[in-house]
């Protein structure tokens, strides 16, 4: 099986990039026909950034099920889809063919049917990282549901919160997750959830842990007892979708308010990852893609769903931590399953690095031919790292930038094809038009500049709306910058016409590769019943990238903050998640704010860096003299 799109040289590079800039429709329109589909679309493209509206392939039919499964059942149906590794390594692995994959989703496609699941709907995924995961994911893409996967990090209360925005009518979750020597109580977490959501009239939950849990009558049912009652069935025919149809809803946070459903579409999504995948890793036949995310982001969606699967790939799926049982664990698995194809995040390096080369020792990591990076700029000493003791400098490192919003890779160098420069993603894709801008919206052109980056003309993956609220979407990413896609991230290109990504420009943290709102944490910080009011930024840390600083005015003294820190603390993990928790809590009689009561967030961000001095001109602040007191207890 070869990828008549797989481009195989810089040249190659170079004539494609410039036939998706001069003739956009007629490129995509050659590279979306390899797929399936029952009806050809009636445009490529219809597009304006103004409302927006961006549709691809419009009137094309297809289920991207088909081109996950049916289309590869019929090639190489023996071939493994899945090999999944479990939390603990004493348990054994499973691997899932083509041809069983297909079964499952087919089946389970018609469980969710008998739970009364019609297209269109909102299903609520809540679950760990095991097979029926991608099963249940692949099932509501199968009957044309629309699947809001939450990760299993996430409070009842952001669950809910999702759940309610989505009005989801179902919610597939199992008894409990383990995740290294924890086991983490999901079904109970979903019961709390759902007081609060009225919309749900089923509940289906997949044993996984053995763990006790309370079944509601008529609500809740057993993942196992629903695929009996469909055993003898015929499997689920899929269900004809316009490639416009949404295909799944991922929330994301950004500067303000609550986490933004990021609508994505089954065509453009479908044939972006495809072409990212199989283009970025040069994805070869019979290669085993090892995707270290949780499918619960975006990562796991696009790269160990469905960009591998719709190229018939072998996907490796995870369910524990890097650390568990020791911190050889990736490079046990690797060994193990011969992996060709590592794809993490730079936290997860810095991680392991401090636990220096003896978890490296003795494992046979030679299958390995690429690496990659996503989620947060990767440092030069990581990226070496990585380079010396994992790929032994023999394996390309794709540095790979993108977003929620853009469903899949935007600016990366393309494995052993175009040049890796550590901490550069370098050069955009075929079909990406980046433009940095300066603050007044002027385009910055030319070489050694930086600016704020934009992305001037649609690509197939990009972000369809804000699900229930496309002003939202407008106003997030289309009004800052006219007629430009904003992403919230700084960018230099340098003099080779390379880019660099710098980080968020807004108040969006990058914490361990996760993305928090700072206004997010505030609230639920303010939501405690000691605090006035906080405010949240980020500092630099070793590990995580970026570490959450909490500046928190009580409303009576404490006398023991170490006790309230810890209370502070809980609030967050019940309001959000545990991801969210602060590093630091720095309380304050006050916060520098502007006579008009805005606060001055630079400063504040400035000394949780350790900055002293150059704080910048702090006269015009309602009372100067609080910068003094915050300084002076700085944490
Ligand atoms: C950051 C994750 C530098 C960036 C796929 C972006 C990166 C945010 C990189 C999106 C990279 C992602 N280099 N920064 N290679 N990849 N980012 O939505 O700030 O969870 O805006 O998507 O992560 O995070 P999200």
């Amino acid at each position: 099986m070869s990828y008549p799109y797989q481009i195989r040289s810089f040249e190659e590079y170079q004539v494609a990039y410039k036939k998706s800039v001069e003739n956009p429709e007629s490129f995509w329109e050659e590279i979306a026909s390899n797929f399936k589909w029952h009806k050809k679309w009636d445009a490529v493209l219809n597009w304006n950034f103004n409302e927006p509206k961006v549709e691809w392939f419009k009137g094309g039919q297809l289920n991207i099920t088909e081109n996950c499964l049916d289309r590869w059942v019929e090639i190489q149906p023996n071939a493994p889809a899945i090999i999944w590794e479990a939390n603990n390594p004493d348990e054994k692995d499973r691997t899932l063919t083509y041809k069983e994959l297909h079964q499952q989703v087919g089946q389970f496609a018609n469980v969710l049917k008998n739970n009364g699941a019609r297209k269109g709907d909102r299903i609520c995924i809540y679950m760990p990282m095991v097979p029926e995961l991608a099963i249940a994911v692949l099932a509501c893409a199968r009957i044309g549901a629309i699947h809001s996967v939450v990760f299993g990090g996430f409070s009842a209360q952001s669950v809910s919160d999702r759940i309610q925005d989505a009005q989801c009518n179902i919610v597939i979750t199992a008894d409990g997750a383990f995740r290294g020597n924890k086991t983490i109580p999901l079904k109970s977490v979903i019961d709390e959830a759902l007081i609060t959501c009225p919309s749900i009239q089923k509940v289906i939950v997949l044993s996984r842990t053995g763990i006790a849990v309370s079944m509601m009558n008529e609500r809740d049912t057993w993942w196992e007892d629903e695929m009996k009652k469909v055993a003898d069935a015929p499997l689920c025919p899929a269900e004809i979708m316009d490639a416009e149809d949404m295909l799944f809803i991922l929330y994301t946070s950004g500067s303000t308010g609550k986490p933004k459903g990021v609508v994505h579409t089954c065509g453009g999504y479908m044939v972006w990852t495809n072409y990212t995948f199989v283009n970025v890793f040069q994805y070869q036949s019979g290669q085993v893609h090892f995707c270290t995310a949780d499918i619960g982001w975006v990562t796991g969606h696009s790269y160990i769903i469905y960009g591998p699967l719709s190229a018939g790939a072998t996907t490796l799926m995870f369910e524990g931590i890097p650390t568990w049982p020791n911190a050889g664990r990736f490079w046990d698995i690797i060994e193990k399953h011969k992996v060709e194809i590592l794809y993490t995040a730079p936290t997860a390096i810095r991680s392991l690095m401090a636990f220096g080369k003896d978890p490296i020792e003795g494992k046979d990591l030679s299958t390995l031919k690429v690496l990659g990076t996503v989620g947060e700029p990767i440092n030069e000493e990581a990226w070496h790292w990585y380079d010396d003791n994992i790929g032994k400098n023999n394996s390309p490192i794709v540095d790979t930038w993108w977003q929620t919003e853009t469903g899949g890779v935007l600016i990366s160098n393309l494995a052993g094809v175009t040049k890796a420069k550590p901490s550069f993603a370098t050069l955009p894709l075929p079909g990406v038009q980046p433009v940095l801008v300066d603050e007044n919206g002027n385009e910055v052109s030319g070489n050694n500049v930086s600016g704020n980056l934009c992305i001037k003309f649609p690509w197939p993956g990009m972000l369809r709306s804000t699900y229930g609220d496309h002003e939202r979407c407008r106003t997030t990413y289309f009004s800052t910058y006219k007629n430009l896609y904003f992403t919230g991230d700084g960018c230099l290109r340098d003099s080779d016409g390379d880019y660099r990504i710098t980080g968020r420009v807004d108040d969006v943290l990058n914490v361990s590769g996760h993305r928090i709102g700072t206004a997010e944490v505030e609230n639920a910080i303010n939501m405690h019943s000691g605090v006035v009011e906080s405010a949240v930024v980020g500092y630099h840390h070793d590990i995580k990238g970026q570490g959450i600083y909490a500046y928190v005015i009580l409303n009576s003294m404490h006398t023991d903050e170490a006790h309230m820190r810890q209370d502070i603390s809980q609030t967050v993990a019940k309001v959000i998640g545990a991801i969210a928790k602060p590093d630091k809590i720095q309380f304050v009689s006050g916060l520098p704010k502007t006579r008009s009561g805005k606060i001055m967030r630079r400063i504040l961000r400035k000394i949780a860096e350790g900055e002293t001095s150059n704080l910048g001109d702090t006269t015009t602040l309602l009372d100067p003299l609080i910068v003094e007191e915050i300084k002076n207890n700085k944490l």
